[in-house]
């Protein structure tokens, strides 16, 4: 019997924005205070995209170390996946405008829109081409710029978004101890409004009103979203273990998604799991939505916390209602 192919991780890389924005700042904006945000969110500061930065320059800068990380060059891509919910535009899709950054010619490329689930959706959707054969070098991107979609007078949302991209290159491994072990993924779109833009698609079309009435922002509700997300991560972290046959001293590092640091440490608690094995940058750069995750990843990896052989748990959730998770052997 032939040997069962899945999708490594062979190359990594992310970028963020140099412009900071900090919890004194917001104080300067709306009536809030440094002590209620690092309270409630742990975070400290987000970063912002430049006036010449979007989500595809962000895709593309954090796509380039991740190549030569995987050592092979754009022209050997075969596919790009772009996880984003903050595209370049409708259309077209913004894993085209990275095709075209990076110089990666005729390549397929298309965008996924699972919100802050994004690029765990697109690792998993990734991984199935790879095993499937029909494509040996994959570029996977998770890239927001959450804050062009941001109403800076909304103080319950505002403060946790920033904006970021990480990238992961695929290619295909016969080796047991490697790879992609395992995804789930998942979807309640009865939760829809719990986290949206209601502006701008085909239910309100952008208009004089989608404006005024400030539809083209990210309308959350905080309150609800957080207890799906505590429920959530638990649940996958418990899928995980169990499909994967893990215990925590299996598990070298978990990248949650960084959406509040109150939600990591319930669900990490509940298993007692060790806060040292969590990758958290969230006092750093905020909740950067689809790139939250490979960010971390990526700068876990770069920190040399994790390397060969280390088994990693993903874990996000977001808009939607959208939840996944991958035990990755990296
Ligand atoms: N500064 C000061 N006070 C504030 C602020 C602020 N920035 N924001 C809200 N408050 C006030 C509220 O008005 C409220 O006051 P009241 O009691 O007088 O009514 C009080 O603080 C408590 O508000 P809550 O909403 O109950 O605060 P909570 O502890 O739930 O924290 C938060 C709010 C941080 C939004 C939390 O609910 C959360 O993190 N939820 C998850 C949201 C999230 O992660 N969304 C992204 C999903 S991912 C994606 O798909 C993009």
């Amino acid at each position: 019997m032939a040997d069962l192919v899945r999708a490594a991780i062979t190359g990594l890389g992310g970028y963020v924005p140099q412009k900071i924005l900090s919890n004194e700042d917001f104080e300067k904006l709306i009536d809030t205070s440094d002590e209620w945000i690092t309270k409630r969110t742990g975070i400290k500061e987000r970063r912002i995209a430049g006036e010449n930065e979007t989500t595809a320059t962000m895709a593309a800068d954090a796509a380039r170390p991740a190549l030569a990380d995987a050592g092979i060059g754009a022209d050997e891509l075969d596919l790009i996946i772009c996880a984003t919910i903050s595209p370049e535009m409708t259309f077209p899709a913004t894993a085209c405008f990275v095709q075209q950054a990076l110089g990666a010619k005729n390549i397929p490329a298309f965008d996924l829109g699972a919100a802050c689930s994004g690029f765990v959706y697109a690792l998993a959707a990734g991984d199935q081409f790879v095993r499937t054969g029909m494509y040996k070098n994959v570029l996977v991107i998770g890239a927001d710029t959450l804050s062009r979609l941001t109403d800076y007078e909304d103080r319950s949302s505002c403060i946790l978004f920033g904006d970021a991209a990480g990238a992961a290159v695929l290619q295909p491994t016969t080796d047991p101890g490697k790879g992609i072990e395992y995804s789930v993924l998942g979807c309640d779109g009865a939760g829809w409004d719990y986290i949206c833009v209601p502006g701008g698609g085909s239910r309100h079309p952008a208009s004089h009103k989608t404006v005024d009435d400030k539809m083209h922002y990210i309308k959350m509700r905080g309150r609800e979203v957080f207890r799906f997300a505590v429920e959530k991560m638990e649940w996958l972290m418990a899928d995980c273990m169990e499909k994967c046959c893990l215990n925590v001293d299996d598990v070298d590092l978990i990248v949650p998604h960084q959406v509040n640091i109150r939600i990591i440490k319930a669900a990490v608690e509940k298993f007692s799991f060790p806060i040292e094995k969590v990758a958290l940058n969230i006092d750093r750069y905020g909740n950067s939505s689809a790139a939250s995750v490979p960010f971390a990843l990526a700068e876990a990896y770069e920190d040399g916390r994790i390397g060969p052989g280390s088994v990693v748990i993903l874990l996000a959730f977001g808009a939607g209602l959208t939840w996944a998770a991958s035990v990755v052997r990296l």
